[in-house]
C-alpha cells in the first residue's frame, strides 16, 4: 500500500478483526466447515505478515469465542488442532519472526496441551516488539469484564485497593488487554454487522468497517480498503 506522510502518521497502530465466514466459504465449495477454518488460518498468517509489513503494531483476532463451545465436537477439535499447530510453529520460529503473542480470554477451559503452548508462547515472546498478535481464545467481552471485576473485588477485599477511587484507567489494568492500546479500527468481514461480544470495552471509540468478503477470501487488498475507509473517517472522540 502506497501511503502519504499524513497517512503514515494516521496509520492505526491496533487493528482488531472478527475472522468470520469460514463456514459459508466451505459450504459454497461443498467442503466441510473445518476446511473453511483451515483456509481461515492461512488467511490469518497472510494478514499478520502484511500488518507487520505496513507497520501495524497490534493485531487482535477473534479465534474462539465463549459461545463457540456450542459447535460440534468435530469442529471444536479441528479449531484447537489448527491453533496448536500454529503456536507450535510460532514457538519454533520465534527468533526469526519476533512476533509477540498475547492471549485474551479464559484459558482455563482449553485442553492442557493448548493452554501450555499459549503460556509458553506468551512468556517466550514477551520481549519481541515487531508486531503483537492478541489471540482472543475462549474470549467473550462480558466474561472478560466480569473476570476483571472479580479480580478488582478480590484486591479490595485484601485491602490493596479502595473501591471508591476506582477509575477507568485503573480498571483497564484488570482486563486481559492490560497495557495494550485500544484498537482504532475493528474489521468484520462476511457481511455480518455486529460486534458479537468482541472487545466491547476496548472498542468504545473504534471505527468499525464491515465488509462483504468471507474471511478465507480476505486479502491484503481488503485490509488496504478497510484502512482507506478508516482514513476517510473523522474521529472526534465525543468532541466537535
Ligand atoms: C467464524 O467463522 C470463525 C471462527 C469461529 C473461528 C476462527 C478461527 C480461524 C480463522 C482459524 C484460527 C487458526 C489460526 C491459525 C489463527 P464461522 O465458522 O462462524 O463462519 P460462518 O459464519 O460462515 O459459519
Amino acid at each position: 500500500m502506497a501511503l502519504s506522510d499524513k497517512e503514515k502518521a494516521l496509520m492505526p497502530q491496533h487493528i482488531a478483526i472478527i475472522m468470520d465466514g469460514n463456514g459459508r466459504w466451505a459450504k459454497k465449495r461443498g467442503l466441510p466447515r473445518t476446511a473453511g477454518h483451515k483456509a481461515g488460518g492461512e488467511t490469518f498468517r497472510t494478514i499478520a505478515n502484511y500488518c507487520r509489513s505496513i507497520g501495524v503494531k497490534y493485531l487482535s483476532v477473534y479465534a474462539f469465542s465463549t459461545e463457540n463451545w456450542k459447535r460440534s465436537q468435530e469442529e471444536i477439535g479441528a479449531l484447537m488442532i489448527l491453533l496448536e499447530r500454529y503456536l507450535a510453529e510460532g514457538l519454533r520460529d520465534m527468533e526469526k519472526n519476533k512476533v509477540c503473542f498475547r492471549f485474551f480470554g479464559d484459558l482455563s477451559r482449553l485442553n492442557p496441551r493448548l493452554r501450555k503452548l499459549c503460556l509458553q508462547a506468551q512468556e517466550r515472546s514477551a520481549d519481541y516488539h515487531e508486531v503483537q498478535v492478541n489471540f482472543c481464545l475462549n474470549y467473550g467481552g462480558r466474561d472478560e469484564i466480569v473476570r476483571a471485576a472479580k479480580a478488582f473485588a478480590a484486591d479490595v477485599a485484601a485491602g490493596k485497593r479502595s473501591a471508591d477511587s476506582l477509575t477507568e484507567a485503573e480498571f483497564e489494568n484488570y482486563l486481559d488487554s492490560a497495557g495494550v492500546p485500544d484498537p482504532e479500527l475493528v474489521i468484520r468481514p462476511s457481511g455480518e454487522q455486529r460486534l458479537s461480544n468482541f472487545l466491547p470495552w476496548q472498542s468504545a471509540y473504534s471505527e468499525f468497517v464491515f465488509m462483504d468478503v468471507l474471511w478465507p477470501d480476505f486479502g491484503p487488498e481488503d485490509l488496504d480498503k478497510a484502512i482507506e475507509e478508516y482514513f476517510r473517517r473523522n474521529r472526534r472522540f465525543g468532541g466537535v
